[in-house]
């Protein structure tokens, strides 16, 4: 068309990967509806989509503040496709910083480490843990160092990303655009009322390689109907005819159940939220807010499953273990109970990980369309896909 401007939106984007029914199907009423089409799963543009729209735009689990407990500790991550670290500074403040030197964009960070300045493995530019230069060595010639007393400004010192704490748990921001990270954990607040937060203590991790792409996690996550064919451990602690669908309310999806027994593992052995009702002492709850942070509450546990997108096809998992209080997170007189928590976890994971692998293999397929969903179970499963357009418009 002569003279005509085209916007490409990101709609049109994901109208022309998908295909024009592949994207309308879900928007349809659930009985005809079809979940999320193949190449949400498998194309190279749309995951660079996700990753710019999605990732770099919410507020992202990067760990516990636990993990990076020392001043100098820290932890690279990647998220949204941004090499970050996280460090723990000389004034208790943890900082959050692009993993790049601002001379010739060498890694600054390639494992966790403790460290008392941030200095380049390249030239050994070295930067303050508040991520201000110091000083160049021979950049002016031999032996002529510059030094910086207040850092370099703008265009040398590390680039910030912004960080916020959440009872222990650290998110980041790469955009700096999201809402502060309380509008965001507001739906989970409100569930949790109830809960002494501030009681959560992080008693370890878990890491996981999971050959799927990231939505398969929480797609798998969100719904119980699978429990009676893949867990049969957690079917025998929460049958079937005490779950329900669970609903989305904004941003975060809310699940839950009242349980007939404690066992260990799960409320039995190991201290409860202080002041707990006897209601909440048999109730587990599990939550997903957007676009990655899960979290499972049991009267004796708050537990984190975050997935990191790798490629299409691969995502790396971070499951992390908050008990109550620092004796049951780290005392030695909960060791055995602690230590039953993890493996629960640890087993119950795996049992989930095969079936993603499967599922994502099965996604090669030409016929498969998106599936037809439960009714009953998948409502929320459909609304996981909806949020994702939505938050990739
Ligand atoms: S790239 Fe870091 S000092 Fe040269
Ligand atoms: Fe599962």
């Amino acid at each position: 068309m002569d003279g005509a401007i085209t916007t490409d939106t990101p709609k049109n984007r994901m109208q022309r990967i998908l295909g024009q029914d592949g994207y309308e199907q879900l928007f349809r009423p659930i009985e005809e509806a079809s979940g999320l089409p193949n190449a949400a799963y498998w194309s190279e543009d749309w995951f660079e989509m996700e990753q710019e729209l999605i990732f770099r735009r919410s507020w992202v689990f990067a760990g516990a503040r636990a993990e990076i407990a020392e001043p100098g500790s820290t932890k690279p991550l990647v998220i949204g496709g941004v090499p970050i670290f996280l460090v723990h500074g000389q004034d208790g403040v943890i900082r959050g910083f692009q993993n790049v030197c601002r001379h010739r964009g060498m890694q600054l960070i390639s494992e966790p480490c403790r460290k008392a300045t941030l200095t380049c493995p390249y030239h050994m530019w070295s930067y303050g843990l508040d991520g201000k230069l110091r000083a160049r060595p021979h950049f002016q010639g031999p032996n002529q160092a510059d030094t910086f007393k207040d850092g370099g400004g703008e265009k040398l010192d590390l680039i910030a990303v912004r960080v916020e704490e959440f009872f222990g748990c650290l998110f980041v921001n790469i955009s700096g655009t999201a809402d502060p990270l309380e509008v965001w954990m507001a739906p989970v607040l409100e569930q949790l009322s109830e809960y002494d937060l501030s009681a959560i203590r992080w008693a370890g991790k878990l890491d996981f390689d999971v050959e799927s792409n990231w939505k398969l996690v929480y797609e798998n996550y969100m719904e119980g109907y699978h429990v009676f064919a893949l867990h049969p451990r957690l079917l025998k602690f929460a049958p079937m005819d005490v779950r329900w669908s669970g609903e989305w309310r904004g941003n975060t999806f809310i699940n839950g159940y009242r349980f007939p027994k404690m066992e260990q593992g799960r409320g039995q052995g190991l201290p409860h939220y202080p002041g707990l009702s006897d209601e909440d002492s048999m109730r587990g709850q599990w939550f997903l807010t957007m676009p990655h942070f899960a979290v499972e509450i049991f009267p004796d546990q708050f537990t984190v499953l975050v997935a990191y997108p790798e490629a299409p096809d691969r995502c790396r998992e971070e499951l992390h273990v908050f008990l109550i209080g620092d004796d049951a997170a780290t005392g030695e007189q909960y060791a055995a109970e602690r230590n039953e928590v993890i493996q629960m976890w640890d087993d119950l994971n795996k049992e989930d990980i095969s079936i993603l692998k499967g599922m994502q293999q099965g996604r090669r397929c030409t016929g498969y369309d998106g599936g037809r969903l439960s009714p009953h179970w998948e409502a929320p499963t459909l609304g996981f896909a909806r949020k994702v357009v939505e938050m990739m418009s």
